[in-house]
């Protein structure tokens, strides 16, 4: 058999885990359709402002629920009326008093955070919206924050997560944004910090800042500048880099004096080929609309140089290839990060033992 793409990812999706759905700005009193692991899911908010979340398919005709109308918490199936509440329960079914007990949708517990919809697409019983990831500098009045877009890619989520544990591509993508020549030669450092956070990182001693911190930063010489790429398994990737002007200590802990940014990328898997990137950053400074547009406009441009190249490698991918991928030094956290997804998928699908009940 060719080796392909499928050979390379683990089979499957952890399912117990908090995945970010959409925006909140973007989920209102009209429905919306949202794939998520390859399921279609009816996001929508209540007259009292809650966000629900049901299967997307009336157990009469299969119409979206999404094509409905919301009435108080409850979606009504724009075909016939029947209507379910944020539970998934059918509560009304115009012209008949009779509600079969098999007129019942599936519901998926929600919460918001970070300006976000975040969904539980497993077991409902170990939902715990106290477990969604939370950067604590979003909230912190020091820093400031900005929302970004909603990115659509064309690939494996899994393959945008390798971009995001991997820095050394920067100093090629990334040319008029984020990165400079200056790093193609430094090596990346990677460390697991428990079972699902994944570290990879490297400095970048005495050199010229990158473009983005041209524009935004007041430096006049070289800087020392970081990336820390945080990546929560299995969707979650948050990058702190910043720079500091060379020579201020900042490799050893200094940072009074820099420019720090939190790029945050919450994936949502929509099914095999296809996730959306919801980007944010935060950063350590004030910023009035117009600051926080120019800064977004610099990374829509950089993101989108790193959707390009994970659409053309997904179209190769479909591809049979004849030999193993090449494997350089640079992988060591992507395929760490793929191990670790895969640890997690096969901890949720093992079977339960007697004795771990009893
Ligand atoms: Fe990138």
């Amino acid at each position: 058999m060719a080796a392909t793409e499928q050979e390379d990812h683990p089979a499957g999706y952890v399912r117990n885990t908090w995945y970010p759905a959409g925006w909140s700005r973007d989920v209102t009193d009209r429905p919306v359709q949202r794939q998520i692991l390859g399921e279609m899911v009816a996001l929508y908010r209540g007259e009292a402002g809650g966000v629900f979340a049901l299967e997307d398919s009336c157990p009469h005709r299969l119409t979206p629920l999404s094509m409905g109308r919301v009435r108080g918490s409850a979606l009504e199936c724009g075909y016939h009326g029947l209507t379910f509440n944020g539970t998934g329960q059918c509560v009304r079914i115009p012209g008949q008093p009779h509600i079969p007990g098999n007129a019942r949708v599936r519901s998926y517990p929600v919460a918001e955070k970070m300006g976000l919809i975040w969904i539980w697409m497993g077991d409902p019983a170990l939902a715990n919206p106290a477990d969604i990831y939370d950067l604590p500098q979003f909230s912190d009045p020091e820093w400031s924050s900005a929302e970004g877009d909603a990115l659509h890619i064309a690939c494996n989520y899994l393959n945008l997560a390798d971009n995001l544990c991997d820095p050394a591509h920067v100093s090629f993508v990334h040319l008029s944004t984020l990165g400079t020549p200056a790093g193609e030669d430094i090596p990346v450092q990677t460390e697991a910090r428990g079972d699902d956070h994944l570290v990879t990182w490297r400095w970048i001693i005495d050199s010229p800042a990158i473009p983005l911190f041209q524009k935004f930063g007041n430096f006049t010489g070289h800087v020392d500048r970081w990336h820390y790429y945080h990546y929560h398994a299995p969707s979650i990737a948050v990058i702190d880099f910043g720079s500091a002007a060379t020579g201020t200590g900042a490799p050893e802990g200094k940072r009074d004096d820099c420019i720090q940014i939190y790029a945050c990328h919450f994936i949502t898997p929509v099914d095999e080929d296809n996730c959306i990137d919801h980007w944010l950053h935060v950063k350590n400074f004030k910023a009035d609309d117009d600051t926080n547009r120019r800064l977004s406009d610099q990374f829509r441009i950089a993101f989108n140089e790193d959707k390009e190249i994970l659409e053309a490698i997904h179209r190769n991918e479909k591809e049979p290839r004849k030999q193993r991928p090449l494997r350089i030094a640079i992988d060591a956290a992507p395929i760490r990060m793929r191990r670790m997804v895969g640890r997690m998928i096969e901890a949720e699908q093992a079977p339960v033992s007697i004795a771990s009940i009893g």
